[in-house]
């Protein structure tokens, strides 16, 4: 899915103005608040920068925005019965659509004092998206992608899901190429000059196991262990990646 330059700006202010809010949410959020307080700020906050929010309605979800605490690895819907309490660790996913053109990003952020290893948790998720992101250039795959996530946080004593993805992205919430956050270097896709794409490491301190609850949508870890997300859109080059916001 190869962009034009034109849409790769359109694309570009999309992912500042998601980042953004995204930002923002993560200063909002204390304890004592619920998820559905998020949620709203979210709303408010997009419609101010004058984005939709990308995943409402999406293949009928119903929010704004996907909060996922502790446990909880993604697509959790916010509620007003979901209050945060210290030592939760929260992940918040956010999708923007300005003029049709669409972006995603996602931060796990910590409520109060938490526990050392859900700490080192999130740094390693940022970080492994940062070893991914290296590789997110013209005429590399995206098993090289994938593998040099996965060999981060596995030295790191943790596990990445392999059940959710990233993706391309930019006329479409999720277009190709898949880009798991596990693989094998010189495999999977080849990454094209000016493809945007989505990297995005869901990772475990346990296992890597997870399964999808009743409402359909929250995926949480089998094991009960933590999980946290981290999330940017990428401009493949032939120079470099390019981050986008
Ligand atoms: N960032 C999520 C993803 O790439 C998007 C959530 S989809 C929604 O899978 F349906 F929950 F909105
Ligand atoms: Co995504």
């Amino acid at each position: 899915m190869v962009k034009t330059a034109a849409e790769i700006e359109k694309i570009r202010i999309s992912c500042r103005k998601c980042k953004d809010v995204l930002n923002e949410l993560g200063s909002f959020l204390k304890e004592g608040m619920s998820t559905y307080e998020i949620d709203e700020k979210a709303s408010a906050c997009l419609e101010k920068a004058g984005v939709e929010a990308a995943f409402k309605n999406y293949n009928g979800y119903p929010a704004n925005i996907c909060i996922s605490l502790n446990e909880e690895v993604v697509h959790g819907i916010p509620s007003k019965s979901r209050i945060l309490k210290q030592g939760d660790i929260v992940s918040i996913d956010v999708g923007a659509i300005y003029q049709g053109y669409y972006s995603d990003y996602a931060a796990t952020f910590p409520v109060g004092k938490v526990d050392p290893i859900h700490l080192r948790l999130m740094e390693v998720a940022r970080e492994s998206f940062l070893k991914g992101f290296e590789k997110a250039v013209a005429g590399k795959r995206t098993g090289d992608v994938g593998a040099a996530i996965q060999k981060h946080v596995e030295k790191n004593g943790f596990s990445v899901v392999r059940d959710f993805v990233g993706h391309g992205v930019g006329k479409a919430l999720h277009e190709s190429p898949e880009v798991p956050n596990f693989g094998v270097p010189g495999r999977g896709e080849l990454l094209r000059e000016n493809e945007v794409i989505a990297i995005e490491p869901m990772i475990n301190t346990g296992g890597s196991g997870v399964e999808v609850l009743e409402d359909g949508w929250k995926v949480v870890t089998r094991d009960g262990g933590f999980s946290a997300h981290y999330e940017e859109c990428v401009l493949i080059t032939r120079d470099g990646p390019e981050s986008l916001a």
